[in-house]
């Protein structure tokens, strides 16, 4: 400010001198009419320069700053200095916005920020996907005029934001989410969404799971008490006791074979370690199934086994055992006498290995065939009870299958039967010879 006052004096001072030289040179008439002279000509600079820098900040570029002299050259590099700054910090606020904005990007949870009257200002992807609302078309629109739910409608009109709320079926009937609207700033609004579809899913499962147990152990225990408490009470004679006591045993065999598969699948569903590296011979294995499969039989069914090729599976043997026995017990089971069952071994052309059960039972209608593997799940209940079933058997093989990147394969037919396969990948058999 002091340098700009000192070239003004000192322009004013110049002026006045030359006037006053004039003035004592000749008249003092003449003094007046130069330093006048010489004020007009510095007053249309300046206006000159006014206008000049009149157009610089009609047009404003960093890179076309006139040049002036004197106060004027002061003023632009001023203006430039400032604008420079603005720019600096203008670029520093963009910087930090894209970076708000990118890790509200990666965030695995929806965001939505809204003005006090639910009008949209921003919404990262995961928003966008999970409420159906684009960043481009719906900037300025109230949300509830997109989300019509109602209980959404009702949360967000409501003041009680404490806790956050699940929606069910906002843009699919089968997705789940949570919702929480948190205010901030003065009037405006968070909106925090996650797709908790899968927790959910978890959670109908273990309900499932724990009313199946029950189920399933309740039936055979009340059959328990109910004879202990008829011999408890009743006089018996020894044949009709003999009877209870061999209806009891049934029953708590029954429990025992519930509890033991269950303990298997908790066994297989808590490992997270890899399937054992055991070299299992499929010969011996098949020789094993196949004598196992004639002794349940007891001679009622036809039992065929064939094996291609002489082959070792990579795994964890009693896990393997199992998984086949069970497709092979339930074949034997399911199958009415004089049918067929077929144990086959085989490999494909990529070297994967096949292990097969195919039977002339009753079969199985399709849309049973995706609900099989899931625990306590039976086609024919009162068929699968008589015949000592728990519903567990094809949910452990599923769980062997997995542990040895092994896929089950159903294929069934009703009046026709049923071929349940296990296809291992080429990475764990190693074959030898056409057998
Ligand atoms: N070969 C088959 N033919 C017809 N139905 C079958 C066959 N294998 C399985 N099923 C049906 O699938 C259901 C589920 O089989 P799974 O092996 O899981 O249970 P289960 O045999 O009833 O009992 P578990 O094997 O635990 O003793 C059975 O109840 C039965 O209805
Ligand atoms: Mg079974």
């Amino acid at each position: 400010m002091t340098g700009f006052w000192i070239r003004i004096g000192f322009y004013l001072t110049g002026i006045a001198a030359l006037g006053w030289c004039f003035g004592a040179i000749g008249e003092p008439r003449d003094g007046w009419i130069v330093a006048v002279l010489l004020l007009g000509t510095w007053v249309v600079y300046q206006l000159y320069y006014l206008q000049k820098t009149m157009g610089w900040l009609e047009d404003f570029r960093l890179d076309n700053v006139p040049h002036g002299s004197g106060a004027w050259d002061l003023l632009y590099s001023k203006i430039y200095r400032l604008a420079k700054s603005g720019e600096h910090q203008r670029q520093q606020l963009a910087e930090t916005l894209k970076d708000i904005r990118s890790a509200t990007e990666a965030m695995p949870d929806g965001v939505v920020t809204l003005d006090e009257d639910n009008q949209i200002i921003y919404a990262n992807e995961q928003a966008e996907e999970q409420l159906g609302i684009s960043n481009e078309k719906d900037m300025g629109r109230n949300l509830i005029n997109i989300v019509r739910h109602p209980d959404f409608v009702s949360y967000l009109n409501g003041s009680d934001w404490e806790k956050p709320i699940v929606l069910r079926g906002v843009r699919d009937p089968g997705r789940v989410l949570q919702v929480q609207l948190i205010p901030y700033g003065t009037r405006q609004r968070l909106l925090m969404t996650r797709d908790i579809t899968q927790l959910d899913r978890l959670e109908t499962t273990r309900r499932d799971f724990v009313a199946n147990v029950s189920h399933e152990l309740k039936t055979p225990l009340t059959v328990l008490s109910g004879f202990l408490e008829t011999l408890r009470e009743l006089p018996v004679t020894e044949e009709q006791r003999d009877q209870y006591l061999g209806l009891m045993h049934s029953q708590a065999h029954r429990m025992q074979n519930i509890v033991e598969d269950l303990l298997v699948l908790s066994k297989l569903e808590s490992t997270t370690a890899p399937a054992q590296d055991d070299k299992v011979s499929m010969t011996v294995m098949m020789e094993r199934l196949v004598n196992d499969a004639r002794s349940m039989s007891r001679d009622q069914h036809r039992i065929t086994v064939s094996i291609m090729v002489e082959s070792i599976v990579r795994g964890a043997e009693d896990e393997l055992a199992s998984a086949f026995s069970n497709l092979v017990s339930n074949a034997v089971r399911y199958t009415p006498a004089n049918g067929t069952i077929t144990l086959e071994w085989s490999v494909n052309p990529d070297g994967g290995g096949v292990f097969s059960v195919t039977d002339t039972g009753p079969g199985i209608e399709s849309q049973h065939l995706p609900r099989l593997t899931e625990r306590f799940y039976r086609v024919d209940r009162s068929r699968s009870r008589e015949t000592g079933g728990t519903g567990l058997g094809l949910a452990i093989v599923k769980h062997v299958a997995t542990r040895h990147q092994a896929q089950l394969v159903v294929d069934s037919e009703v009046g026709r039967g049923s071929c349940f396969s296990l296809v291992f990948p080429a990475k764990r058999i190693q074959s030898t010879q056409p057998a």
